[in-house]
């Protein structure tokens, strides 16, 4: 897969300083700690293109990953850790929807969720933004191997369904960055909003 040839362009503190239009890009966004980073190493095969922790709050920058010379992945800083200083946190509540409506680029958003804790608050405002602004989502529903497979099926399913009533138009899948499970799926949805 041409994930593989991922790499790490730059780290941007808001749209304003990202650099100029790569043609395509799509975003991870999510609450904090849920998986994003770990998402897209497992998607590029690399142990640590994008950094992770234990601890949430990692990521505090945009960082942006070019595939090709005009698509890339891009790495958001989570949403929703009330540890961060209040001043991140005001700082984020701007840069996030500024970033999601202004930048041209953008092609899809993937929204990680914990398959063991969906739907939080703030995963509601995403959708509801990333609708009202016309930006397409998919869902990777993560942490899958937290449960035995037939049980995480179910689970992504009765999400899944619950996304499709309130957020028509959004795709699911169930997916594990630790298990490697769902990397093809999500390839595919990738490959259709970057072109490749
Ligand atoms: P922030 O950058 O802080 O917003 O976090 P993030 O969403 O980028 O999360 P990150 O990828 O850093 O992972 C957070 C923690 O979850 C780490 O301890 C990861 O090892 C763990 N983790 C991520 N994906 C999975 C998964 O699929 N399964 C399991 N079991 N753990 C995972
Ligand atoms: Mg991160």
């Amino acid at each position: 897969p041409i994930y593989f040839q991922a790499r790490f362009l730059t780290s941007a503190p808001d749209l304003r300083r990202m650099p100029q239009d790569l043609g395509r890009e799509v975003a991870f966004a999510g609450r904090s700690n849920v998986g994003k980073s770990s998402a897209i190493n497992t998607l590029t095969n690399q142990k640590s293109l994008a950094r992770t922790s234990k601890t949430p709050g990692r990521t505090q920058l945009i960082n942006v990953f070019p595939v090709t010379e005009n698509a890339a992945l891009v790495d958001l800083p989570g949403y929703g850790y009330a540890k961060v200083p209040a001043a991140v946190r005001r700082r984020w509540d701007q840069v996030l929807p500024e970033y999601l409506a202004g930048r041209d680029a953008l092609r899809g958003v993937v929204l990680v969720m914990d398959l063991r804790h969906p739907l939080t608050e703030f995963d509601r405002q995403m959708l509801d933004w990333c609708t009202h602004i016309g930006v397409p989502v998919h869902v990777l529903l993560t942490k899958a191997d937290k449960f035995k497979q037939g049980a995480a099926r179910n689970r992504g399913q009765n999400v899944g369904r619950q996304l499709q009533a309130e957020w028509p138009g959004v795709t699911w899948q169930i997916f594990s960055a630790s298990k490697r499970m769902g990397v093809d799926e999500a390839h595919a949805r990738l490959d259709e909003w970057l072109g490749l």
